[in-house]
């Protein structure tokens, strides 16, 4: 019952401002697919690089990356583990399409597969990946269904895999007071930042938070997380 009050009292903070629509930013993200490497060149890339190192990515693992975006971690990924298995999904079928385009190009004889699969929802079997990744997709999702979402990562990891979060990062006041102009206009894309009242419901889906990190690049802050389930 404590259990159940506390998620319901992070769910409130954490909708103070308006999570996404998903059908929107399905949409909205379709439509970017091909300019959003911009965004990790210039604002993801170090987190990327430490989420990976952190997760302790090898080669010979089994991997998801949820929410790939257009697959600038997922190329990372394949190129860490090019003997083990790395699927990657995306809300959006442009996304989706688009990461597994790049991979196979770069990879050609690396297991890849990349599919549009609703993170909520996933088609995976219980227990079936050492691994997990996901950067910058919590932001985008309403609270019940980061709580959903977080049940849907331990469902498919192992027994002690590892899940590896990268969140917008609420630690510089002038870039939280942009962000809540930026959701306002389009919530959809932006959606809103959840980096304070996350950690606790990892905690709360019996993952130990293994490592825990803020970095910048470019000005922009990311928290990168790691957990065992
Ligand atoms: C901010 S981008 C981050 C992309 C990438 N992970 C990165 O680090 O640059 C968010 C991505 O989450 C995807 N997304 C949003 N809602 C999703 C959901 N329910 N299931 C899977 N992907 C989702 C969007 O389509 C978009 O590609």
């Amino acid at each position: 019952m404590d259990k159940l009050i506390t998620l319901t009292l992070a769910g409130t903070r954490l909708d103070a401002a308006p999570a996404a629509n998903s059908e929107r930013t399905r949409l909205i993200y379709d439509r970017l697919a091909t300019i959003y490497p911009l965004s990790t060149f210039f604002f993801h890339s170090r987190a990327h690089a430490h989420a990976v190192d952190a997760a302790g990515i090898r080669d010979g693992m089994s991997v998801l990356e949820v929410a790939t975006g257009s697959g600038e971690m997922f190329r990372r990924l394949v190129a860490r583990n090019p003997n083990g298995a790395t699927i990657g999904i995306d809300l959006s079928p442009n996304m989706a399409a688009r990461t597994q385009r790049m991979a196979r190009r770069r990879f050609p004889y690396a297991r890849t597969h990349c599919k549009a699969v609703d993170a909520r929802h996933m088609p995976f079997r219980d227990d079936s990946f050492d691994a997990l990744v996901c950067c910058y997709l919590f932001e985008l999702l309403a609270a019940e269904d980061i709580e959903l979402t977080l049940r849907e990562f331990r469902r498919v990891l192992r027994h002690r895999g590892t899940f590896a979060l990268v969140m917008i990062g609420q630690n510089v006041e002038f870039f939280n007071q942009l962000y809540k102009v930026a959701n306002r206009v389009a919530p959809a894309f932006w959606g809103r930042q959840v980096e304070h009242r996350v950690p606790e419901l990892i905690q709360s889906s019996e993952f130990r938070i293994l490592s825990d990190r803020t970095l910048r690049q470019s000005g922009y802050p990311s928290r990168v997380l790691v957990a065992r389930k």
